[in-house]
């Protein structure tokens, strides 16, 4: 990889991820270009946002799966993504599990952000396990996604106080404030050639 990143984009939600790594691209701070933004989810918030900025989007019919991405689906995404010219692959609200056939496709190039300080709290609306659970810190994580559930090695992290009258909403807009800058550094970051997979750890080079 060299020159200006690009990055295609896999989200099921209302995409403001999506929106902050194309903020960040467009105000100049991060070297990179959404080149495919995919939905397993027709009438999806992220579809609606990539089309206001101008980007290619498309729905991926992902049947006749329910919550993974495999098979026939799988191998169309990524014809779709290959065909862009598609070099890192961010999931961003992507509410599949990613298989081993799109991992082989982008060897460590896939990466995920997660509502939660992993390792705890995996799976589905995490802050409201966190919430339920009683923790006092909640936070997000980015990180490479391997063939596990959210158990890929962990890019960066960022931490957010639980406050004693959170709502599960008002808690994951917390977190979600700090996603929003998370996943345009962790991306500032592979754009700049500076992140090395060892085992389990990233090393973050100078
Ligand atoms: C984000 O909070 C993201 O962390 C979460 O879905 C939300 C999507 O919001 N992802 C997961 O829970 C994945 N397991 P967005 O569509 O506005 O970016």
């Amino acid at each position: 990889m060299s020159g200006t990143l690009k990055i295609g984009v896999l989200g099921s939600g209302s995409g403001s991820n999506m929106q902050s790594i194309q903020d960040a691209i467009e105000a100049g701070s991060l070297d990179a270009r959404i080149v495919s933004v995919v939905s397993d989810v027709p009438d999806a918030g992220i579809l609606r946002r990539a089309e206001r900025h101008g980007l290619d989007a498309a729905y991926l019919d992902p049947a006749p799966f329910k919550t993974k991405l495999d098979g026939e689906a799988e191998a169309r995404t990524i014809a779709h993504l290959e065909r862009r010219g598609v070099e890192v692959v961010v999931l961003a609200g992507f509410m599949r599990i990613v298989k081993p056939g799109l991992l082989a496709r982008f060897p460590d190039r896939v990466l995920n952000i997660h509502p939660a300080l992993l390792p705890a709290f995996t799976g589905i609306a995490a802050w409201r396990q966190a919430l339920d659970y009683g923790a006092k810190v909640a936070g997000c994580t980015v990180h490479f996604v391997d063939a596990g559930t959210d158990t890929g090695p962990i890019i960066l992290q960022r931490a957010v106080p639980v406050l004693e009258d959170d709502t599960p909403e008002s808690l994951h807009a917390r977190i979600q404030a700090q996603e929003h800058e998370a996943y345009p550094e962790a991306l500032r970051l592979m754009a700049a050639g500076r992140l090395r997979v060892e085992g389990r750890r990233v090393r973050i080079l100078p």
